[in-house]
């Protein structure tokens, strides 16, 4: 949830976010100077709210939200983007917290199998966040990080990978193509 750090380092085309809450990853993207951004959230209600925030700016098709099951509608929100996109993977349930939950407590995992289908060996950069609660098993978040890692290998085997803080130390796991400048 909490990007405390410089998203300009990851700069691409399009931003892509999963789990919009309320509006702080879109945002973000704004400040960073993403062309587009696409923003996938479960909880109608944040949909409606985040669409009255970002109004102006998804009337210049700079921001675009979708709403539903980021374990499933992030393939064919996707599959048609020609240019490299950042993805903020950040979707998980919110909802003792003001937001939703979808079929799954994190689709991580569902979400980088759409990822793998659409954009195999793309540029394109993967950040994960709350990776403190992906590793902890007492969470009860069920990912399974051997199929996770699987997965981000697969879709890019030159990744680099990095972890750098977010809502604590070392939260936001960073997938960056071994050819990228950063
Ligand atoms: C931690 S918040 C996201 C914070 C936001 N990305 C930011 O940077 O400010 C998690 C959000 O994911 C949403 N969510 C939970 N499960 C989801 C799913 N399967 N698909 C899409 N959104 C989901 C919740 O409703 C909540 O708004």
């Amino acid at each position: 949830m909490s990007m405390k750090f410089d998203l300009k380092q990851f700069i691409n085309p399009v931003f892509v976010e999963t789990g919009t809450f309320h509006g702080g990853g879109v945002k973000a993207a704004l400040n960073a100077g993403f062309d587009k951004i696409l923003t996938l959230e479960v909880f109608a209600p944040l949909v409606e709210e985040n669409s009255v925030r970002f109004e102006k700016e998804i009337e210049h098709k700079k921001v675009q939200i979708i709403h539903g099951d980021s374990g499933f509608v992030l393939k064919p929100t996707i599959q048609e983007v020609s240019s490299n996109i950042t993805f903020w993977l950040d979707a998980h349930i919110q909802s003792m917290n003001g937001g939703g939950e979808g079929s799954e407590r994190c689709p991580i995992v569902a979400e980088l199998e759409q990822i793998l289908a659409t954009r195999k060996e793309k540029k394109d950069i993967i950040l994960i966040d709350d990776m403190r609660l992906i590793e902890n098993r007492s969470a009860g978040w069920s990912v399974n990080l051997n199929e996770m890692y699987r997965l981000i290998w697969e879709i890019n085997p030159s990744y680099v990978l990095k972890r750098i803080d977010g809502h604590i130390p070392y939260d936001v796991l960073c997938c960056i193509p071994g050819d990228y400048a950063l």
